[in-house]
């Protein structure tokens, strides 16, 4: 299936995902330079914040009440935020498109 990430910029990055992996792990791999994945997705830093589209919330689920503890850490949050380590990828995801922050710092 197919995922992609949106810099700000308009850089698009397309990549071939499997189940299983989770969307930083995705994008890290993937050479996606905005999202840094700094603690490995152990939920101890926001350097893997994305926004995910409306139209995928229903998809991609809802922060925990962690998650939402350490999107507090991230830059330029909104209600669209999330911190992709936390989003297992499943084939409903297939066509995703993951708006990546301007800076994560
Ligand atoms: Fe650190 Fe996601 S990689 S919270």
């Amino acid at each position: 299936m197919k995922i992609s990430y949106l810099d700000q910029d308009g850089t698009r990055t397309d990549l071939d995902a499997g189940e299983g992996t989770n969307l930083m792990e995705l994008a890290v791999r993937g050479g996606v330079t905005t999202i840094e994945g700094e603690c490995g997705g152990a939920l101890a830093c926001a350097t893997c914040h994305v926004h995910i589209p409306d139209e995928w919330r229903g998809v991609t689920g809802e922060p925990s009440d962690d998650e939402r503890e350490m999107l507090e850490f991230g830059v330029g949050v909104d209600e669209r935020s999330r911190l992709c380590c936390q989003i297992r990828v499943t084939a409903a995801m297939d066509g995703l498109v993951v708006l990546t922050p301007a800076s994560q710092r």
